[in-house]
C-alpha cells in the first residue's frame, strides 16, 4: 500500500514484532475489553488488515546514526510507564484494526492512539490509510460501531463523512452502552476521492508541523 508521510508519522502493516505496543496501546484505549484481541491470531487472518503510525522523530536507535537527525528523546512512557517499546523497535503511535467482510464493506474493528500522542492528527492519518487502503481492495463501504458517548470518535469518523445509522442498543456489557453504527457508503465514487485528497492536504500540513 501506499504509505502516506508526514514528517513526523508515517504508516506501515503491522508485523509480529508490534504486537507488544499495540497490545499496550489498544488495553489502554479499551481497558474495558475482555478478552484483548489476539493480534498474534487477527496478523494471520485473511480478512484482517492492521496498520500502524509510527514516530519518525521517537523511533528508538535508528536515527542515531544519521548525522543531521536530533538527539533521539526515549519514547514517552504512559500510565504504567510501559510503552512496550524497546531499543531496535520502530515507536508505535497508534493502530487501526479492521475486517474485510464478504460484502464488499470494510469494517472498522478499533482504533487507538497512544494516550501521549493524541490530537496530532494520527488518529486521522490511520483512518484516511485505512481508506484508502480498502479503496484499493475493492470495498465499496466502511463500517464501524462506536459508543454513543465517545464523541471523540465520532467526530472523526463524521470528519470523513461517516454517518449514523441505527442503533445497537447497550451494545457495550461494560455498562450496556448503546452503540451507533456509522457508515460512510460508496468509498469508491469520485466524489469521496474529492474528499480524501482534500483532508489529506490539509493532514499532510498538519503532521509536518
Ligand atoms: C479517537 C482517537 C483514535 C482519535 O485519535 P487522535 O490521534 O487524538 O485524533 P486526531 O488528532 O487525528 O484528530 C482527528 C479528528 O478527530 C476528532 N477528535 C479527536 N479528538 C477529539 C476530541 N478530544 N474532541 C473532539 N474531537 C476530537 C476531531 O474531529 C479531529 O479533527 P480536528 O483536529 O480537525 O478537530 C483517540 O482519541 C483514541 O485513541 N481514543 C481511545 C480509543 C477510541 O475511543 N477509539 C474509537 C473507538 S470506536
Amino acid at each position: 500500500m501506499d504509505k502516506p508521510k508526514g514528517n513526523n508519522q508515517s504508516i506501515r502493516k503491522m508485523k509480529n514484532e508490534d504486537i507488544s505496543q499495540v497490545s499496550l496501546i489498544e488495553s489502554d484505549a479499551f481497558p474495558q475489553l475482555f478478552p484483548p484481541t489476539s493480534f498474534r491470531k487477527e496478523l494471520q487472518r485473511e480478512i484482517s488488515t492492521i496498520l500502524v503510525a509510527i514516530s519518525n522523530s521517537n523511533t528508538g536507535e535508528k536515527k542515531e546514526s544519521s548525522p543531521h537527525s536530533k538527539p533521539i528523546k526515549s519514547p514517552v512512557s504512559y500510565r504504567s510507564g510501559n510503552t512496550g517499546w524497546k531499543p531496535g523497535m520502530d515507536f508505535l503511535t497508534g493502530y487501526i484494526f479492521l475486517w474485510d467482510t464478504t460484502f464488499e464493506e470494510s469494517h472498522i474493528m478499533s482504533i487507538g492512539t497512544r494516550r501521549s500522542h493524541r490530537r496530532k492528527g494520527i488518529g486521522e492519518l490511520l483512518l484516511y490509510s485505512a481508506l484508502i487502503n480498502s479503496i484499493k481492495k475493492g470495498a465499496r463501504s466502511l463500517t464501524l460501531e462506536v459508543r454513543v458517548s465517545n464523541i471523540p470518535a465520532i467526530s472523526l469518523y463524521q470528519k470523513y463523512g461517516m454517518t449514523t445509522q441505527g442503533l445497537r442498543k447497550s451494545y457495550y456489557t461494560d455498562n450496556r452502552e448503546d452503540a451507533k453504527i456509522m457508515t460512510v457508503a460508496d468509498i469508491q465514487s469520485l466524489d469521496y476521492r474529492h474528499l480524501l485528497n482534500s483532508k489529506w492536504k490539509k493532514l499532510e500540513k498538519r503532521l509536518k508541523k
